[in-house]
């Protein structure tokens, strides 16, 4: 009999089981709300992207079921061949004004706008650097391009002009940071890094799909909060988190557009969203202008939830976001923790190494505009009563 060649699959789970780090998916049983049904259990949800409730909002169900009626399920093809409808020309340059750039070009996810675009701008000639807890999708896109990546620690802007100082003037660069790392929910060094690609002349380049309808006006993210419009070249954000929907889009000038267009691996070689996503997407875009309410709701549970983790005792780091870790160190605590919390009736996901360091094991919490304070105020109780339990306060 033939020798399972993916044996060797099956040593490194069985690893992950006896360290505690083996992690079953948990599965949603109806719609992603502020409390939700997963496996069986209803719990209070502080594990969603889902920051202002859009995924359920009425007004974006009823676009994407009016889209499907008119336009079909899908798109039936690349952008670049026969997979560009008016509607996602309609949602670019919806989003393109809402941005305040020249133009946007969307991509199926956030991840395939951060890959596809740093791939496609770099060469192995260039130079990326990058703050150390930058996304995946950055460090997969900086792989990708083989261009040489320097990483400097989390926002050590002194670090990062180091880096910069030692490179050939003549060398292009791109210099990139999250604009809300994802883990720990604080901002990048917005001002202080544009400043320096200023004086370096470096691309300048902002992961904003955590701030993406949570930062700045209406949700227009963090170069807005910042007010550093016009000094980021290439802006990306997601519409799969606060947004609700699915898709990733890059900001910028006309030329950046055009030539992902034609440079972008995933939005030539990969289909178009369907009609449904695209048209939740508009309609997601008339909540942040009409709704803003929705952004104070959020900010207003934000402020209640760190501030009830942080009198209880734990260990939120320098979270600045709706997002707020709580930091249990050791991997198989922190997924213990996240078990403990889901049998009282609190979702809050475990996350360890490599997605965080391997002392610095947490579980994330993200509170959403939808939920009570009812539900808050218990998930904080469930929180003090486990994290007694386990010693971790
Ligand atoms: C900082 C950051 N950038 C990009 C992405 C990718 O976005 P999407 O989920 O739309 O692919 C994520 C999502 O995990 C993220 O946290």
């Amino acid at each position: 009999m033939r020798r399972d060649p993916l044996a060797f699959l099956g040593i490194e789970l069985d690893s992950l089981k006896q360290q505690g780090l083996f992690r079953q998916l948990r599965i949603l049983n109806g719609e992603q709300g502020h409390k939700s049904t997963f496996d069986g259990r209803s719990v209070v949800n502080l594990s969603s992207n889902n920051y202002l409730g859009l995924t359920t909002h009425p007004r974006l169900r009823e676009a994407a079921l009016e889209s499907v009626r008119t336009l079909g399920a899908g798109s039936g093809s690349v952008r670049t061949i026969a997979g560009t409808m008016d509607i996602h020309m309609e949602l670019e340059r919806r989003l393109a004004a809402f941005k305040k750039t020249e133009a946007v070009v969307v991509f199926q996810s956030g991840f395939a706008a951060n890959a596809g675009t740093v791939a496609a701008v770099l060469t192995k000639d260039d130079v990326v650097v990058s703050d150390q807890l930058n996304h995946a999708s950055i460090i997969d896109g900086a792989r990708l391009s083989r261009a040489t990546i320097k990483v400097f620690p989390h926002k050590d802007v002194d670090a990062a002009r180091k880096v910069l100082k030692e490179l050939p003037a003549s060398q292009r660069k791109l210099l990139i940071t999250d604009g809300v790392f994802s883990m720990d929910g604080d901002l990048g060094a917005l001002p202080d890094l544009c400043a320096l690609a200023e004086e370096f002349e470096c691309i300048m380049m902002v992961d904003d799909a955590h701030a993406s309808g949570v930062f700045g006006k209406n949700g227009r993210g963090t170069i807005d909060h910042f007010g550093m419009h016009g000094r980021v070249d290439i802006q990306v954000g997601t519409l799969s988190k606060a947004i609700g929907a699915l898709g990733g889009y890059v900001a910028g000038s006309q030329s950046l557009i055009e030539f992902l267009y034609h440079r972008a691996r995933p939005f030539l070689f990969s289909t178009s969203h369907p009609p449904a996503v695209v048209a939740a997407c508009i309609a997601a875009i008339d909540v942040l202008e009409q709704e803003p309410e929705l952004i104070d709701r959020l900010w207003d549970n934000t402020r209640f939830f760190k501030a009830g983790l942080k009198e209880l005792g734990f260990n939120t780091g320098l979270s600045e976001s709706p997002i707020t870790p709580v930091i249990a160190g050791d991997g198989a605590l922190a997924m213990k923790l996240s078990d403990r919390l889901f049998d009282e009736g609190v979702f809050a996901q475990g996350i360890a190494f490599p997605t965080v360091a391997r002392d610095a094991a947490r579980v994330r919490t993200i509170v959403t505009a939808t939920h009570t304070r009812e539900e808050l105020q218990f998930a904080l109780d469930v929180f003090a009563r486990v994290g007694r339990e386990l010693g971790i306060r």
